[in-house]
């Protein structure tokens, strides 16, 4: 059996994995800076703080902030005045400011990793994230951070995070994707990709090792309330949504994709943002955290006004 990975390795696999991944991850994850993207993060922050419309955060700090998706969209949406986004990946933090250059905004960007970060005490009003938790290693040290450069009354948010429940059935529609694979590309008159150049092109051969948890919702608080946030609440959302996503994303992964056509890739997305509205309008309200694939957590820092 191989040795657990070292909290170095894995902050050193998420770096150079990321720094590949850069160039294509808008373009693989339909990362969207229009209308769209923004709606989708406006909601999400929404969702998080118990469905609380909320004043606009004066400084707000990112952790993990890839290409840009939270940090600019919810600049563009006005629900953030000022954005420091901090990655351990140059390369992401490279495309975050090509496309913070592209839509007109400006955004101070830190490379550092989340355990120890390089801002004074009480420095933010706002810190977030998405899909960065499951990456970090020690979240005792990344929480008490976070904590510690959040001014009195500050907000925590972080969305997006994988439960543990969502994570085991997500391997059904993957699995799915992969055996209706072959029929599916004979259908839309598509080539299988070849994925041994793919592998060396992108080297993602260290994909399987950069994901370090999936959550329970109490595992979430616990973090939060071990490290003194107050007022803190877990919400899930997406289940029917993100079957339906995983499922077309295994499909479309395994073809290649300039022979992918344009109203496929339009259908795929319809029926995603469907189903999120199903997911969120009926599932979401009755049902607990844990059943959805995604977690949402947030808290305040006790203090201030
Ligand atoms: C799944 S991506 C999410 C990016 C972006 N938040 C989004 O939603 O598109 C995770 C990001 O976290 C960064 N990351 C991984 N481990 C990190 C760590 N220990 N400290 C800071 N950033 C890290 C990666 O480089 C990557 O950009």
């Amino acid at each position: 059996m191989p040795a657990p990975a070292t909290p170095e390795r894995i902050k050193d696999v998420n770096e150079r994995y990321h720094d590949v991944a850069a160039s294509s991850y808008d373009a693989k994850w339909g990362i969207d800076f229009g209308p769209v993207g923004q709606q989708q993060v406006r909601a999400k922050l929404r969702k998080a703080l118990g469905g609380r419309p909320s004043e606009a955060f004066g400084d707000a700090l990112e952790i993990g902030a890839g290409t840009g998706y939270f940090s600019l969209n919810l600049m563009q949406a006005g629900m953030i005045e000022r954005a420091t986004a901090t990655d351990i990946s140059h390369g992401m933090l490279k495309a975050l400011e090509r496309n913070a250059r592209e839509l007109g905004l400006k955004v101070r960007t830190v490379a550092t990793e989340a355990e120890s970060l390089p801002f004074d005490d009480a420095s933010f009003d706002l810190v977030f994230g998405h899909a960065i938790l499951h990456h970090i290693p020690d979240l005792a040290r990344g929480f008490s951070e976070f904590h510690r450069v959040l001014r009195p009354g500050g907000t925590l948010v972080f969305c997006g995070e994988p439960s543990r429940y969502g994570d085991l059935i997500a391997a059904v529609p993957k699995r799915a994707g992969l055996i209706a694979g072959p029929v599916w590309r004979r259908a839309i008159g598509a080539d299988a990709r070849d994925h041994e150049a793919e592998m060396d092109a992108h080297g993602h051969e260290l994909e399987h090792e950069v994901d370090v948890h999936a959550f329970t919702p109490g595992e979430l608080e616990g973090f939060a309330e071990g490290v003194g946030f107050a007022d803190v609440h877990v919400h899930g959302e997406e289940l029917l949504a993100n079957m339906h996503g995983w499922t077309m994303r295994t499909l479309e992964a395994s073809a290649d994709p300039q022979q992918i056509p344009y109203g496929w890739r339009r259908f795929a997305f319809r029926s995603y943002i469907a189903l999120q509205k199903l997911d969120t309008r009926v599932l979401e309200p009755h049902l607990p955290p844990q059943l959805f694939y995604n977690l949402l957590i947030s808290g305040k820092r006790p203090g201030g006004r």
